[in-house]
């Protein structure tokens, strides 16, 4: 449901997943909300809603950000990207892969916010070492697989992306 409390609105352009949009937002609004609500993005996840378990993870400008304490009018001229955006000609990226191979995910629901903290852990670092990788993924909760098989799962990534 969208959020209360509608007054101002913002023009908002901005790139998400490749193609350029202009919306009109309220000044109020999350990106997560835009995300789901106004483009239709529900691959991004809430799950805490305060900035705690990393669910609604995406990428802005190559970085990744937790999409319910960003405000939407704040990317204005941003590359925003969703998990949506991986897939490319009906083939997973290499982490989508990794996590799928390595058992990665076992609910799924904290799986699109790790796959978008992993693809920009693995755009700034594409070698991390396996402590690299947990620091860069510990803004990410996950309450199933106890952790070993995602950092596996990225670590496969890493590998296949390096070849
Ligand atoms: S929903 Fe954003 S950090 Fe939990
Ligand atoms: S796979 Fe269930 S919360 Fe991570």
């Amino acid at each position: 449901m969208p959020r209360q409390g509608i007054e101002m609105t913002t023009l908002l352009s901005l790139t998400l997943n490749g193609r350029r949009r202009d919306d009109a937002v309220p000044d109020n609004m999350l990106l997560v909300d835009y995300l789901r609500e106004a483009a239709g993005l529900t691959g991004t996840k809430i799950g805490c809603d305060g900035g705690e378990c990393g669910a609604c993870t995406v990428l802005i400008d190559d970085r990744p950000r937790h999409a319910c304490l960003t405000l939407a009018a704040s990317c204005q001229g941003a590359r925003v990207e969703t998990v949506e955006t991986l897939k490319k000609d009906g083939r997973l990226s290499a982490i989508q892969r990794g996590f799928h191979e390595k058992l990665g995910a076992q609910c799924g629901f904290c799986t699109p916010g790790m796959i978008m903290a992993a693809e920009g852990l693995l755009r700034a670092n594409p070698n991390p070492s396996e402590a690299e990788i947990r620091a860069g993924m510990a803004a990410n909760i996950c309450r199933c697989t106890g952790y070993v098989k995602i950092i596996d799962a990225v670590q496969a990534a890493a590998e296949e992306l390096r070849r």
